[in-house]
């Protein structure tokens, strides 16, 4: 059905609103002034601005006009986390297939999967890319790209790890496929069955899959939604139980979306070297971050080779390209051999284009767009949130990346919600996805990084009310 022009006109004075052309408590233009400037009746502008109305992002004044919203009380995040303090084994895989599969579902309202925003312009120009990649004979495409992987990517990967501090050598990293691929690769080198895993808690799922997969243990460190992993819990983790590594992602972590500061990377890297211990550095998000200056990587401490820094571009460009890779310090010529023995290669073509893109496509340009829009939709998220959901309700606020963690109130259970949304054809990801032990039964992870519709905040206007029929 075609959108209606109401709906339309509604969608773009949302969108003029999270740019920060109207600010909360600015006046908009008079109904007559949009009935000239777009050419529509006033009836039209009338019911656009009653749909704005209707979710409370605007509002009317009587004989004044109508005005943006204030901003209603922002909820507070919610606390520092309270794994179970033992190692223990993980089984949540059957659980996340059924969600990833579920999430895939065609007409949903996506808040579920951790995608990006792939309608910009630069994943248009990638794909261009490509194609030209492919046409060009010089590139031998239909060749192995044995590891460690296309020279020309591991240059661009090398040449912009320096804004993250970071002075990698193009030869000491290694091409993977996506950044999970990176991770098991990494875990491998480290660690064998039956090995203790330290964590952050919540943590990626993908991470816990990978752990239960191999057989190892996952120890769940309290985290704080801002600052990250307690040190602290961490050092007594350490002295306490044989653990064999840390796998963190300290900028812009799924789900938590904390960002640790540079002080405590430092006193990390110190506390490993101190229990003489690697860590996984997942730093996939890294880019994404809201600030003027990207986060510092905690690799960039690292005087020895213990950091395995892993990354990809599934969350700044695509992931359907499976372009990931590794800097595993000391550990380069295991994993390049892991990695050939597990995958012989990642594909050529897209390693190609995607160095050929780092290089001329306009990346930094794409960046800084892909912020700004995360910025202001995880403002209007919030702002929803707020809104329709139940007092108690706490989330995150995140620097950087585009995933909010949403705490329920009371004994709210959030696979219940999970099922009742996917029967109205909306996804969220339930909490106990990110817990060895299928904690977190009262939260959620949004992902806010879409473009707010009238439809997507109707959907969040339903999941609140489904929401309060549980509870
Ligand atoms: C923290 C984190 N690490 C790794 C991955 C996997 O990335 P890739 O798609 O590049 O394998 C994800 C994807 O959701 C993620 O959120």
């Amino acid at each position: 059905m075609p959108e209606k022009l109401y709906a339309k006109i509604s969608d773009g004075i949302r969108e003029q609103i999270g740019q920060g052309l109207y600010h909360p408590g600015d006046r908009l233009p008079s109904v007559r002034h949009q009935c000239r400037q777009l050419g529509v009746s006033a009836s039209t502008v009338l019911q656009a601005y009653g749909l704005l109305q209707d979710s409370r992002l605007i509002e009317a004044r009587p004989k004044s006009g109508y005005f943006v919203s204030l901003p209603t009380q922002i909820p507070l995040p919610p606390a520092m986390s309270k794994p179970a303090p033992t190692p223990s084994k993980v089984t949540v895989s059957e659980l996340v297939m059924e969600v990833v599969q579920a999430i895939e579902a065609p007409r949903m309202i996506q808040f579920g999967a951790a995608l990006p925003n792939t309608s910009a312009p630069a994943i248009r120009r990638l794909h261009q890319m490509l194609a030209q990649a492919a046409r060009n004979p010089r590139n031998r495409t239909t060749r192995y790209a044995f590891p460690p992987g296309d020279p020309k990517l591991r240059l661009q990967i090398a040449r912009r790890a320096v804004d993250s501090g970071c002075a990698l050598s193009p030869d000491n990293i290694v091409i993977t496929n996506g950044c999970q691929e990176a991770l098991v690769l990494c875990l491998r080198a480290v660690a064998q069955p039956g090995d203790t895993i330290a964590i952050e808690s919540p943590s990626f799922y993908g991470v816990l899959q990978a752990i239960e997969s191999l057989g190892m243990k996952a120890l769940e460190i309290p985290t704080h939604p801002e600052t990250g992993v307690s040190l602290e819990a961490l050092q007594l983790a350490f002295e306490q139980w044989p653990v064999k590594a840390c796998l963190l992602t300290p900028a812009y972590s799924n789900p938590l979306g904390y960002c640790m500061p540079d002080e405590k990377k430092e006193a990390l890297i110190r506390l490993l070297e101190k229990y003489d211990l690697p860590l996984i550095e997942d730093d996939i998000y890294g880019e994404l971050g809201y600030g003027p200056s990207r986060p510092r990587a905690i690799k960039s401490w690292d005087n020895d080779g213990r950091v395995l820094l892993c990354s990809s571009i599934s969350k700044t460009l695509e992931p359907g390209l499976r372009v990931g890779w590794t800097s595993p310090g000391r550990y380069f010529r295991k994993i390049e051999h892991l990695k050939l023995v597990t995958s012989m290669a990642t594909a050529t073509l897209p390693q190609i284009a995607v160095a050929d893109y780092l290089e001329n496509g306009g990346y930094d340009r794409h960046l800084r767009t892909m912020r700004s829009q995360y910025r202001q939709n995880r403002d209007i998220c919030i702002d929803l949130i707020s809104r329709y959901f139940p007092e108690g309700t706490r989330i995150t606020r995140p620097e950087g990346g585009f995933l909010a963690w949403v705490e329920l109130p009371g004994k709210a259970d959030a696979m219940k919600l999970y099922r009742l949304a996917m029967e109205q054809r909306i996804s969220i990801t339930p909490g106990p996805l990110f817990s060895a032990k299928q904690k977190y039964r009262n939260y959620i992870r949004i992902n806010y990084a879409p473009a707010w519709s009238t439809e997507r905040e109707q959907a969040i206007e339903k999941l609140g009310k489904l929401l309060i029929g549980t509870l």
